[in-house]
């Protein structure tokens, strides 16, 4: 028996719907609509039909073909924008492209940690150069050519009066030079020795403090740093002042801490002794204050300076500070 029209439409719909490709679409639509296809062989027979029912069913006949080629053409157009989609789209399943993280290096972090603790205290913060001259490294700082203190700094000589600068205190008289007193700075910053080996690298990094004001004594320098040890380790740690000598400051002080790994005991690090120096300070020479044009029977002042990695060794238990500039990211990821 042949097939209704309603009932090769209803095939076509299913065979569309399952069809998923276009190609299979392609091929449905010409065994459908095509020359020999189902709707247009139904077509032919409607002549055949008695009279008064032609036209009806010709109208049905007419009805599905459109309505079967405009399924064919949605078919089409949403099995190509589906496959559109699947190209474009994020492989949810693939693994994930890895983003690394930069850190600030950990003499940064503590280099910040020092600049927070005396911002706090009213410092600011100040730079000067790297390549300095002789006047600044030495003689501005009391130190004349010749004299037996430049001895202690293992100088790296670029001509004869252009120096990298051996420690952060060419900053004082920079400083001074430019700004009329009272005045507080700290200025951190890279200097240059000629010295290797576990405890030295060529090139290190110290802060420097200054303050100066009327009526500034050695007890405010006291105040200031044993507030400073107590924020940078904790409030048990203790200080002691030793006398001590450099050209620039007078009184000198060398500042010890109690040992921050035995708490005094004695040990490796502090060589039994259960002290760590770790602070160069003193009263302001009136000879630097003369240099730079101010007043010494009017203003005092104190100077401090440290080295930073020698702070971040304690901090976190390193004993070779070469470490810190080898760039091993197994190293540096720790902090
Ligand atoms: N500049 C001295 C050094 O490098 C440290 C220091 C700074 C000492 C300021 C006294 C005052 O050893």
């Amino acid at each position: 028996m042949n097939k209704t029209i309603e009932q090769i439409k209803e095939d076509a719909l299913k065979e569309i719907e399952a069809a998923s490709d276009s190609k299979k679409i392609n091929d449905l639509s010409v065994r459908y609509l095509g020359r020999k296809g189902a709707v247009t062989q139904f077509l032919r027979t409607i002549a055949s039909l008695p009279k008064e029912k032609r036209a009806e069913a010709g109208k049905k006949a007419n009805k599905t073909k459109k309505s079967l080629d405009k399924a064919f053409k949605e078919a089409l157009i949403q099995i190509e924008t589906r496959s559109a989609a699947i190209e474009d789209s994020i492989d949810v399943s693939l693994p994930g492209r890895i983003v690394n993280h930069g850190s600030l290096h950990p003499i940064t972090q503590i280099t910040r940690q020092i600049c927070d603790i005396f911002s706090r205290l009213g410092f600011a913060i100040a730079e000067g150069p790297e390549v300095e001259t002789d006047y600044y490294n030495f003689e501005a700082l009391n130190i004349p050519k010749n004299h037996p203190a430049r001895d202690m700094q293992d100088t790296f000589y670029i001509s004869q009066n252009i120096v990298l600068r051996t420690h952060t205190s060419p900053t004082q008289p920079r400083i001074m030079e430019k700004q009329k007193p009272p005045l507080r700075i700290i200025a951190p910053g890279k200097v240059y020795r000629c010295d290797s080996d576990l405890t030295h690298t060529p090139m290190f990094q110290q802060v420097e403090g200054l303050l100066v004001d009327r009526r500034v004594s050695f007890g405010d320098l006291k105040g200031i740093l044993t507030t400073f040890i107590h924020q940078i380790f904790d409030d048990q740690t203790s200080l002691r002042f030793r006398p001590s000598f450099f050209p620039f400051t007078e009184p000198s002080a060398e500042v010890d801490i109690r040992c921050v790994m035995c708490r005094g005991k004695g040990c490796r690090v502090c060589s039994q002794t259960g002290w760590l120096e770790i602070i160069g300070a003193g009263m302001v020479h009136p000879a630097v204050f003369e240099n730079v044009g101010y007043d010494t029977s009017v203003f005092t002042g104190f100077a401090f300076g440290m080295g930073i990695e020698r702070i971040a060794m304690l901090k976190y238990g390193i004993d070779d500070i070469r470490k810190y500039y080898e760039n091993d990211l197994r190293f540096l990821r720790q902090f």
